[in-house]
């Protein structure tokens, strides 16, 4: 059989134009030299008569673009010209190592496509003015885009990935406890109710419960996800919405706790370090205060503690003296978490003070065998866990003396009924992480959309 050619298409006597390829302020120094194509908003820009220098941000970063009315096609320039803020647009340019810009480089505009012009009657909220803080969580959902706040969020996603990371590599399984519960877990005055087909129910506080069930069926586990408190206060650590992450195992005792929340802190705080380096810059955060931060931990008793809050308060340096017996308040965990250059490890407080399901220490019962991490430069608590208790009869009793509903408490009582085993769990509240690594002032800025004592909008 004859073999058949296909018809070829005429040979082109140019060469075809290389299309600039689309890609992310973030990874434009992989194109130095080229066009490429960016997709964001303008984030500000500045005249200068023939000169326009727009800044444009795309979600991973900012660039200064710079175009000149002779080096532009008119219409690019009168589309750039007045452009008001957080337009989004798609623009065209070459790219240019520049020394003195913040990111190493430039673009030369050559193009630009508006996507949507925000009209200049109804300009963007947020200027570049100083704002107050109730104007800025105001509207959150547009603060979310200043390049701080999105480094902020980029930090959290990372801490979340590492933590994830650490637990997922270190043989623990992920088991989600549910969100609407029958119960408390961490008090009784500071449940959300709900209505559930006529049932009270209530939003969890605290996944525990559930982790000590499933790590008795699969040993080493953990849970990631969103809790509860309604807290009425107004601290700078408190949200009544937050993630916490809990891992729970069967056999740990509390030196293994110990070992496990420093391991699982350095690792986060490593990780930032490699990872988000530039975001890190980009807030301003003196790392050298973060690179310490590696196991072991100091591990301090209360009652160490408690002699250290009280020479600091003969000393003068702590307003109130500390009565033996109470659990730290804000300032006492402020003094003693600044004393230490890396995360303090406080042991075995008085059991009075402290949950129902605390194991007591075989060596003096009055003390609970659980730790509160205090993070350094003021943080205070980013961990509280513990052993927890394993014998039938103690938890029983526990239940009375606390006054919570029996009947609700019938399936963790079934985990003494049935191969009880010494265990123990932490959680950690991923706020709180986000805002001592970040060295912020409020947790509110920590978490895309904060819910506070007097805030649920936006
Ligand atoms: O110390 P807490 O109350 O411990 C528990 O809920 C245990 N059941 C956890 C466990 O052992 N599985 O809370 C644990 C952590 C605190 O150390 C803190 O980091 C964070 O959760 N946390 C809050 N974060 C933000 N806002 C609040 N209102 C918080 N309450 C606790
Ligand atoms: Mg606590």
């Amino acid at each position: 059989m004859p073999e058949e050619t296909a018809p070829t298409a005429p040979e082109s006597t140019e060469t075809p134009k290389a299309q600039p390829a689309v890609t992310t302020i973030a990874e434009i120094g992989k194109h130095e030299g080229q066009s490429v194509i960016l997709r964001g908003w303008l984030y500000n820009s500045r005249e200068s008569g023939k000169l326009l220098f727009p800044i444009f941000r795309d979600g991973t970063g900012t660039i200064q673009g710079v175009a000149h009315v002779k080096s532009v096609p008119a219409e690019v320039f009168e589309a750039l010209k007045g452009l008001t803020q957080e337009s989004s647009v798609i623009v065209t340019g070459k790219v240019r190592a520049d020394k003195r810009a913040p990111g190493g480089y430039e673009l030369d505009v050559e193009n630009i496509e508006v996507v949507q012009r925000v009209p200049e009657s109804a300009p963007y909220p947020i200027t570049l003015k100083e704002h107050g803080v109730d104007f800025l969580m105001e509207h959150r959902h547009l603060w979310i885009r200043t390049p701080r706040q999105s480094a902020i969020l980029r930090i959290r996603a990372e801490i979340m990935r590492a933590t994830a990371e650490f637990f997922d590599t270190g043989g623990f399984i992920r088991t989600d406890p549910p969100i609407l519960t029958p119960a408390a877990c961490e008090g009784t005055s500071t449940l959300f109710p709900v209505d559930y087909f006529g049932d009270q129910a209530f939003l969890t506080q605290s996944g525990q419960l559930y982790a000590e069930a499933t790590a008795l069926a699969l040993g080493k586990v953990y849970s990631f996800g969103p809790t509860f408190r309604a807290e009425k206060s107004k601290t700078r650590r408190h949200l009544t919405e937050f993630w916490m992450v809990e891992p729970e195992a069967a056999y740990m005792d509390l030196n293994g706790l110990l070992e496990l929340a420093e391991n699982c802190l350095a690792h986060i705080v490593q990780s930032v370090l490699k990872n988000r380096a530039p975001e890190l810059a980009a807030i301003g955060r003196d790392i050298t205060k973060l690179e310490p931060v590696k196991a072991p931990f100091p591990r301090l008793r209360y009652d160490e503690a408690v002699e250290m809050l009280n020479q600091a308060y003969k000393d003068g340096k702590l307003e109130n003296p500390f009565e033996y017996g109470n659990d730290f308040g804000s300032p006492d965990e402020t003094w003693l978490s600044s004393q230490f250059d890396r995360p303090v490890m406080v042991h075995r407080y008085p059991a009075d003070v402290k949950a129902f399901y605390m194991e007591p220490d075989p060596e003096d019962p009055r003390y609970a065998l659980c730790v509160d991490v205090l993070a350094p430069e003021g943080y205070g608590e980013v961990i509280g866990g513990s052993q927890r208790v394993s014998s039938y009869e103690l938890l029983s009793e526990r239940i009375d003396h606390h006054k919570l509903p029996r009947e609700a408490f019938e399936w963790y009582l079934d985990l003494r009924r049935y191969g009880s085993v010494p265990h123990s769990g932490f959680g950690m509240g991923i706020e709180r992480v986000v805002s001592w690594v970040c060295g912020l002032d409020h947790v509110r800025e920590t978490i895309p959309f904060a819910r506070t004592l007097h805030r649920i909008y936006p």
